[in-house]
């Protein structure tokens, strides 16, 4: 079960605690994290500020979006022939400007680019050694109604077989077991930051009158079996046979397995993911006729949240495999993903396996 109760009390008086201190900053947990380390030379804590500093700038832009000119789109399409809204770009921006200043990362891939961007020697700062992809704005379509959107951030070390001043962007090319960190920033009621380094998920809300993000969600524990599920069920005619019994038995009536299951579906993929997270719940975004390979994107939108979900005791797949040990071919790579509590997405995963195991028997 989640644990965040015990993190919204207030002092009686009107006064948060947050006021009174009795809150971690992100900057206190990560260099807290950071002394367990003997070895650490304080890289990594470096990172992860560069992006909690992103993500604030993009906050406050977010916040501010129907009175500065980022509604609407760019008039251009991304590498994914997808419309680029101004708050994707912008969003691009400011992580790039980010991670370039800080100089702790060598390498982006970002939904944004068509290749990755190598940012070596342009910093004085940093040792230049890790590789950062981002979905820099998630369910951009959403920004201009106002409705929650996030962004996406997966973190690998740059292998030793390549240099770091001029860095090959196969470099960034890792199977999602891989990663060093995964996490991902939802701006929604409030704007949180959650993420892991494979020891935990833990959650940051952003307290926007001292402009911190404050441990508010420690140890993310996702329930084991959900209710919720999440898939934009207007392509149903196009799933594939064992999804759409999947979907139909979560609908059947049986109050003994808590169903029929609820559907929520808001669009933005990281805010979908954040609800089921902590609520218990299923997302999927499956192969569809028209896309056989599904939408969401493996290196920027599968692997670090199923790095997220796994370490919360969740679960995430394609259908068939293990999402962090897909091997990818290249960087803007599609997957369908089936995501969340455990004993969802294995349901799920024989769903699929029974109804191919059919198709494959018929005459
Ligand atoms: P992005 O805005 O980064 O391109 O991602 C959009 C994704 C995801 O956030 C969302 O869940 C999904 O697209 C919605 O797609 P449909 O409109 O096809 O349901
Ligand atoms: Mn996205
Ligand atoms: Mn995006």
């Amino acid at each position: 079960m989640t644990n965040q109760s015990h993190s919204w009390s207030h002092a009686g008086d009107g006064t948060s605690e947050a006021e009174l201190g009795s809150f971690k900053t992100l900057e206190q947990f990560i260099l807290e994290r950071q002394d367990q380390f003997s070895h650490s030379t304080g890289a990594f804590s470096r990172l992860l500020r560069d992006i909690g500093l992103a993500a604030k700038t993009v906050n406050r832009d977010m916040r501010r979006a129907g009175l500065i000119d980022v509604y609407g789109s760019t008039g251009e399409t991304n590498v994914q022939g997808e419309v680029q809204q101004k708050m994707d770009a912008l969003a691009h921006r400011e992580f790039t400007r980010a991670l370039r200043r800080g100089g702790e990362c060598c390498l982006i891939g970002s939904e944004e680019h068509a290749e990755a961007i190598p940012l070596s020697g342009t910093s004085e700062e940093g040792d230049g050694k890790y590789i950062v992809l981002l979905d820099p704005l998630d369910g951009s379509s959403n920004i201009d109604v106002n409705v929650s959107v996030g962004t996406i951030f997966s973190i690998y070390r740059l292998p030793d077989e390549y240099s770091k001043d001029e860095p090959d962007p196969d470099a960034a090319l890792q199977p999602g077991t891989q990663q060093v960190a995964a996490g991902y920033v939802v701006y929604g009621s409030s704007t949180m930051l959650v993420y892991t380094t494979g020891n935990g998920v833990n959650g940051f809300t952003l307290d926007p009158s001292i402009g911190e993000f404050l441990l508010s969600h420690p140890d993310i524990q996702t329930p084991t079996r959900g209710r919720l599920f999440s898939i934009n069920s207007g392509y149903y005619h196009s799933f594939e046979e064992g999804l759409r019994e999947y979907l139909d038995w979560l609908q059947e009536r049986d109050p003994e397995t808590n169903r029929p299951a609820k559907t929520r579906y808001i669009g933005s993929f990281v805010s979908d993911f954040h609800r089921n997270l902590l609520k218990g719940g299923i997302y999927m975004y499956p192969a569809t006729e028209g896309s056989p390979d599904g939408k969401l994107r493996l290196m920027y939108e599968a692997n670090p949240m199923g790095f997220i979900a796994e370490q919360a005791g969740g679960a995430a797949s394609d259908g068939h495999t293990r999402i962090l040990e897909k091997t990818p071919d290249k960087l803007h790579q599609r997957t369908p993903l089936f995501i969340g509590s455990e004993e969802m997405v294995r349901r799920a995963e024989s769903f699929l396996e029974e109804t191919s195991d059919r198709a494959s028997a018929r005459p």
